[in-house]
């Protein structure tokens, strides 16, 4: 299936231009974080949205990929200029704690895989980390971010360095085979030392992905006890298995905060979850303890993968209807009982070919928004120096292109813009709350036209979004400000203002399992839903694929009521 036409035709006159890209620049705050409640603030108590990229240096070579091919501060500046004021930086726990390989130099780090034309692009843009220890090369990178601006996450993302994450590659949990916890608070506490005092580096996560079979208490019992017991052990299991797990992990997880908050009191302590950091239900009930306060965030990541092809196979409507209640249940609960969660980790295939990746997105972009959580986008990598045996492999979700000299998707990334400053929170502004209405697939909201006889349109939600006041009680859709609510006025014709607005086309309901059709009745009661038209005007039209069929896509139709506080 292809990607509906009107995502091509909408960034047509959306090229990022440097004045844009200026405006996508926001500066890093008053350093260290904090949280507060569900935010993460700086020192002045204004909220600081982490809107990151994961930049990964945990593989073999031990360095941040890229540098064989553009300078670094090349890539340091872009990141900026990108919109991203972070970076998820990944590192395996071998780099610090095992001195052969803390001792290596860059060169003989890639000498000993064999990667020589990866040492000659890096002679060519950053001679001078050839020879450094890849501990000083790490620290080089970090120091240039935040030259640039850019606060950094240190990110524990494996013991060994090596491609993550499957169940069974011996990183997974605590008592793995490489994955032993003395080595792992030793990696963390000579991590947090390192970097204390270091101001952009703001936040350590204490390790990515935990999961595979030691997860699994069901397994435990059944090799605990004999065959004979199995039936009462999966019994006693059900009872208090995830009761005893749950303590054992948490045990460790809170010793790995306190480890590091030991070493580096200014750092954000982020929990990963279990299942490969998809699931933190576990805290519904159970909250982590800690002995110091204001520094505790937790990370989830959402992938369309993670569900196998079920975007792709099931009815959009259906399926994200489904998956963000699932999403609520595993993480998002976090929100409303009052913790930071940053997503960590999401993406989608670059190339915009990939149907069960666009549908993901359009799905997980509404709930980004509504619920304005922090997140790192996988990955600003175009290509790696080695991945699982492969040299020069190429990242299809990486922001950048092969040669990371170019973004892959400029229209990816304009829409990803829309998220990157934040919608809510303390000090955003001193304006009372208001809606917008976003639009998933273009990243785009609902505005009025440049003159007022022109029908409404899809414009940027950043700087010219128009500010709508949505009543739950009576369902009109008022602007601000004004008498005028949103009609439906034919089919296939455009939404208009008006100012009768008690009849049934002003009313509008979020219908079908994703609540992401704006629905309302034409004047002889025919059932209509927004949309957009090939020029991005917004029109009303029958719903689409509200369930069943998975062949056609909603996506042109969905709308998000979003919260607002942006001047
Ligand atoms: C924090 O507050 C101080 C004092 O009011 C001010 O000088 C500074 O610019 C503020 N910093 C940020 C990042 O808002
Ligand atoms: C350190 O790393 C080297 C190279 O991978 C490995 O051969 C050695 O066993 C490691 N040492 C320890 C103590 O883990
Ligand atoms: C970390 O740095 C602070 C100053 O920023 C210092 O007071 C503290 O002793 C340092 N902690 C460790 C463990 O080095
Ligand atoms: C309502 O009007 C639309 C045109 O605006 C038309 O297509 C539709 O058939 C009408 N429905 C009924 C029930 O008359
Ligand atoms: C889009 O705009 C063009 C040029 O203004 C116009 O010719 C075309 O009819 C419009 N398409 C729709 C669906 O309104």
């Amino acid at each position: 299936m292809k990607i509906p036409s009107s995502s091509s035709l909408v960034f047509t006159f959306l090229i990022l231009s440097p004045t844009v890209l200026l405006l996508l620049q926001h500066p890093v705050g008053a350093l260290p974080l904090y949280t507060n409640s569900r935010w993460i603030v700086d020192e002045n108590g204004s909220r600081v949205k982490l809107a990151c990229v994961n930049w990964v240096s945990h593989l073999k070579p031990m360095l941040a990929e890229g540098l064989s091919q553009q300078p670094l501060d090349v890539i340091s500046k872009r990141i900026i200029s990108m919109g991203f004021n972070c970076v998820r930086l990944t590192w395996p726990t071998f780099m610090v704690t095992n001195d052969s390989l803390a001792s290596m130099t860059v060169r003989q780090s890639f000498q000993s895989l064999g990667l020589l034309d990866s040492i000659a692009g890096i002679q060519v843009n950053n001679p001078s980390l050839l020879d450094l220890s890849v501990i000083q090369a790490f620290q080089v990178v970090v120091s240039n971010l935040g030259d640039n601006n850019v606060m950094v996450i240190l990110d524990n993302q494996v013991s060994k360095p090596l491609w993550c994450c499957n169940k069974c590659d011996g990183n997974g949990f605590f008592g793995d085979k490489y994955f032993k916890p003395d080595i792992w608070l030793e990696g963390l506490s000579a991590m947090a030392t390192m970097f204390n005092g270091t101001s952009n580096v703001v936040a350590m996560s204490l390790r990515n992905e935990l999961r595979g079979p030691r997860e699994n208490t069901v397994d435990w019992y059944r090799y605990v006890y004999t065959y004979i017991h199995t039936y009462i052990a999966k019994m006693i299991y059900s009872s208090y298995g995830s009761v005893l797990i749950l303590h054992h992990f948490l045990r460790y997880m809170q010793k790995g905060a306190e480890t590091v908050h030991a070493a580096n009191p200014n750092v954000l302590v982020i929990f990963s979850g279990l299942n490969f950091d998809s699931d933190l239900s576990f805290l519904r009930n159970h909250q982590v303890k800690l002995t110091f306060n204001g520094k505790l965030v937790f990370e989830f990541h959402w992938y369309s993968f993670t569900n196998g092809n079920i975007w792709e196979n099931g009815n959009p409507n259906q399926v994200c209807g489904s998956k963000l209640n699932n999403v609520m249940t595993s993480a998002g609960f976090l929100l409303e009982q009052g913790w930071p969660l940053f997503v960590s980790e999401f993406g989608v295939d670059q190339s915009g070919t990939n149907v069960n990746d666009n549908r993901f997105f359009n799905c997980f972009f509404g709930i980004a928004a509504e619920l304005d959580w922090d997140w790192a986008l996988w990955t600003l990598v175009g290509s790696y120096y080695i991945r699982q045996g492969v040299s020069g492999v190429e990242e299809t979700y990486g922001v950048l292109n092969y040669a990371w000299n170019d973004i892959q998707n400029p229209s990816f990334l304009q829409r990803i813009s829309t998220l990157q400053t934040p919608f809510q929170g303390p000090g955003v502004s001193n304006v009372r709350p208001y809606n917008i209405i976003l639009h998933p697939l273009t990243g785009l909201c609902v505005v009025q036209s440049y003159s007022v006889k022109e029908p409404l349109r899809l414009g940027s939600c950043v700087d010219q979004s128009e500010a709508w006041s949505y009543t739950r009680e009576k369902n009109t859709l008022g602007l601000k400000g004004t008498y005028f609510c949103l009609q439906a006025d034919g089919l296939g014709k455009p939404a208009k203002l008006g100012v009768f607005c008690s009849d049934a086309t002003s009313k509008w309901e979020a219908i079908s399992d994703s609540k992401l059709h704006l629905s309302s009745k034409l004047i002889n009661g025919t059932t209509v839903c927004l949309d957009i038209d090939s020029n991005n005007t917004i029109v009303t039209n029958s719903c689409k694929c509200l369930s069943k069929d998975h062949t056609c896509d909603p996506a042109s139709q969905w709308f998000k009521i979003i919260t607002s506080l942006r001047t």
